[in-house]
């Protein structure tokens, strides 16, 4: 049969940036043909948008810039979110099978069932996605269709969002003339990037840590089993070099970027930088190890805290294949030994995007995680419905669809 291309276009709505990436092709291959990185000018804090206006004009600017490079009109996007109020929880449900033998509509019935756990009313689930299915006690199956048995079980992994900021987050690319094909957590959406199958398989621990959130989710054999979303980003690094070297926030930025190292240790003695000095005052040339010294305590809090979320996950011991930081910060010098030093015995890397094809060099940088992954379709993840006319749509497979009813039914 002959596979169809068509253009598919990420846009990651982060609290430093925007970030489009648009990739053509089919399900098994893409290529990348468009990309940009424009910043948010203070559109959005903690991941969440603040102003309507900026955060649209982001979105117009950086969708504009991708679309001209790539050579098309983009209408639209996916759209990878996340940030305060973005949790993940695991869920089961059970149904009867009806007639002895496993269809599609008992695996929607035992989804629904899943997933249908009273939430605050300014929550708003976006995914559930399965983790095993479980037939007369036999567990760990995966593709229950066809099989034979009187009892199903399904434990799915819910993550849940603030509905307002979905809603905003929307309207900003309505705004912005895009339509919505589908809302995704961002670390689910860099998981796809930045992870093999394997590591999935093996136990991982994805860490994306941006500006003003770091996205936590951990998988063991191939399935999502916790996420979370911190509200602490690079961004308070920067604020503590600013005011640790006495120097404007811009600066700061620069000089983490230029002279940044998580481990004060790699840095030798004598080693000088120039740093901006505040309110006209000259310029001061400081110890490169001064700003080891803010930047190691801070980033050792944060593996502190990732420490006791896989510790929440409750299976450190099997996550194997260790932790896989990416985000803007993970392109601070020396940020993965500090990780290992922090997570005892657990391997860390930093994960770029891989997987498309085509400027592939030009997104070899981790703040690209989220853009890149949702421009992939590795996992069955559901839309959330973003307006009267939307409806949930499934990638990856049909296994959602028959779940609209209820879908509907919470707008
Ligand atoms: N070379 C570098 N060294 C250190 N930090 C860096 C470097 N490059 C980028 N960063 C930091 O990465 C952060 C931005 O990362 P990223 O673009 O992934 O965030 P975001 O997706 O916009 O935000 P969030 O995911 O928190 O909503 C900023 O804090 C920035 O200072
Ligand atoms: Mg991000």
């Amino acid at each position: 049969m002959a596979r169809t291309s068509e253009i598919v276009a990420g846009l990651d709505l982060g609290s430093s940036k925007v970030a489009v990436v648009i990739t053509e092709g089919d399900s098994t291959e893409r290529n990348i043909i468009g990309l940009s990185l424009v910043p948010t000018g203070g559109g959005l804090r903690e991941g969440q948008v603040v102003s309507i206006e900026q955060t649209t004009e982001a979105i117009d600017a950086a969708v504009n810039e991708a679309a001209r490079m790539a050579g098309c009109q983009i209408t639209s996007v996916r759209v990878g979110v996340g940030g305060s109020g973005t949790m993940g929880f695991n869920s089961d449900g059970t149904v009867a099978i009806r007639g002895g033998r496993v269809a599609g509509t008992d695996l929607e019935r035992v989804l629904e069932a899943a997933r249908a756990v009273p939430l605050p009313s300014d929550k708003q689930i976006m995914h559930a996605l399965p983790q095993e299915y479980i037939i007369d006690g036999h567990d760990r199956i995966r593709h229950p269709v066809g099989m034979n048995g009187v009892r199903l079980e399904a434990r799915v992994h819910v993550i849940t969002a603030s509905r307002t900021a979905l809603i905003n987050a929307v309207e900003c690319c309505s705004k912005a003339g895009l339509t919505v094909d589908r809302l995704e957590f961002g670390g689910l959406a860099s998981s796809a990037a930045v992870t093999t199958r394997e590591e999935r398989e093996l136990g991982c621990v994805v860490v994306d840590v941006g500006g003003g959130t770091t996205d936590i989710a951990v998988w063991y054999d191939q399935a999502l089993v916790h996420t979370v979303s911190l509200d602490w980003g690079g961004d308070e690094l920067t604020k503590q070099i600013a005011r640790g070297l006495r120097t404007p926030v811009k600066s700061a930025e620069s000089i983490k970027q230029s002279f940044g190292c998580a481990l004060a240790s790699m840095v030798s003695d004598g080693e000088t930088m120039e740093v901006p000095s505040v309110g006209g005052r000259e310029a001061q040339t400081r110890q490169r190890h001064l700003l080891c010294e803010i930047l190691e305590p801070g980033l050792e809090d944060l593996f502190t805290r990732v420490a006791s979320e896989i510790d929440v996950a409750g299976c450190r011991e099997l996550l194997a294949a260790g932790v896989v930081l990416t985000g803007g910060t993970a392109n601070l010098a020396a940020v993965a030994d500090l990780g290992e030093d922090i997570l005892v015995g657990m391997p860390v890397r930093v994960g770029t995007p891989r997987g498309p094809g085509g400027l592939v060099d030009v997104v070899q940088d981790p703040r690209y995680a989220t853009a890149v992954g949702l421009c992939l379709d590795t996992f069955e993840v559901m839309s959330v419905p973003v307006g009267p006319a939307a409806r949930p749509r499934a990638t990856g497979g049909g296994l959602w669809g028959g779940v609209r009813k209820l879908w509907d039914s919470w707008f």
